[in-house]
């Protein structure tokens, strides 16, 4: 394969992702941002803020003046109105101007985005690119990962984000779509019944879900506990110290049986022959990876197939953009239309 850059261009690897975007570009810029765009929800508010639109962290923090727009949902591009894929194309705007791209020179993207929106959304996604890069194109993730780490034949990576759960059988080809499951249960899914279960066990306890995902982003674990899950939480207002073990676990788990159970069916698209060494190969990616005894349960759910073998990313906020990157620089752009759905040209 040929290698290099003959453009001289700046080429850039994306994880589009629901909660986050990650970018990284061939010269060395590496960068996280909140998948979110807010606009003031009127005067005053542009007035304080002396913009009319405000992106990332910063518009999670001044969500009380703003209206906010998360461009993905479950996996796919929001398209319902103007405004959500005008926030969709403002954040990839915003992304590549965090790049610094040179006066005049090429811009060529590789973006990876959740497996079911490069099934359903690919063509809007790409039109968003226009005006912002030469060329662009898109792919599922998790075949980001897997090309990330090398592992394109007898592999499977299944990534845990927070709209979906992306699983992917690498069979040494770009995947099919027979070859790839969405669940819809990541993160958010998890927070949600977080949320109900915390007020489940009491009642008078208030929450939303942004502090469910705190406290699960840094006490998540499935199978045995450790040390008690202990927190301070308001209950009708005071402060009370509150053991949320039992919520912690029990949600964390329900995303386990999905994940199981498309991995024992798409076990079966690779060749028998095959089978052993996909077993060994199973990697976790996406921020859902983190949670702790995940990949010891999956591989105990598996055990009747013989020697299992779980393992996780080194770094899940960006293995995804990480490959994206990678292709990008392995790749000349003039071959990117056989890997993936591609629009714009260079030359
Ligand atoms: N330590 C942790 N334990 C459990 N979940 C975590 C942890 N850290 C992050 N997460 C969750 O990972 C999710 C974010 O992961 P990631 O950045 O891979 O998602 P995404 O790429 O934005 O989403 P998607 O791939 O669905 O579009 C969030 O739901 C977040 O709460
Ligand atoms: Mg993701």
């Amino acid at each position: 394969m040929t290698t290099g850059n003959p453009h001289n261009a700046l080429l850039l690897g994306i994880d589009f992702g629901t909660s986050r975007t990650a970018v990284m570009s061939n010269r060395k810029f590496k960068e996280l941002i909140h998948s979110v765009v807010g606009y003031p929800r009127d005067i005053i508010g542009v007035k304080i803020l002396n913009r009319t639109q405000v992106i990332g962290a910063e518009a999670l923090d001044k969500r009380s003046l703003l209206e906010l727009h998360f461009p993905l949902e479950n996996g796919v591009l929001r398209e319902g109105s103007e405004k959500e894929l005008e926030a969709a194309h403002e954040l990839l705007r915003h992304t590549i101007e965090l790049a610094e791209p040179r006066a005049g020179e090429k811009i060529c993207g590789v973006i990876g985005v959740p497996a079911r929106a490069s099934v359903a959304n690919k063509e809007q996604l790409l039109k968003l690119t226009e005006g912002l890069m030469d060329i662009a194109m898109v792919v599922s993730e998790p075949f980001m990962v897997a090309y990330g780490l090398s592992k394109l034949t007898n592999a499977f990576i299944v990534d845990i984000g927070a709209g979906t759960t992306d699983i992917c059988a690498m069979k040494g080809t770009v995947p099919s779509v027979e070859n790839q499951a969405t669940i819809l249960k990541g993160g958010d899914y998890v927070d949600e019944l977080l949320v109900a279960a915390i007020r489940d066990a009491y009642p008078t306890a208030q929450l939303d879900r942004h502090v469910a995902r705190r406290i699960k982003e840094h006490s998540s674990f499935v199978g045995e506990p450790g040390d008690p899950i202990i927190q301070i939480l308001r209950l009708n207002g005071r402060p009370t110290e509150v053991d949320l073990t039992d919520a912690v676990r029990a949600t964390c788990e329900t995303i386990v049986p999905d994940i199981v159970e498309h991995l024992k069916r798409l076990l079966l698209v690779f060749d028998a022959d095959h089978q052993a060494e996909a077993l060994s190969n199973i990697i976790l990616a996406g921020g859902g990876s983190r949670i702790r005894g995940l990949g010891a349960m999956i591989g105990h759910h598996l055990r009747e197939y013989g020697d299992v073998r779980v393992t996780m990313v080194a770094d899940p906020d960006f293995s995804g953009a990480q490959g994206a990157l990678k292709l990008a620089m392995e790749l000349p752009p003039e071959y990117w239309n056989q890997i993936g759905d591609v629009i714009g040209t260079v030359g």
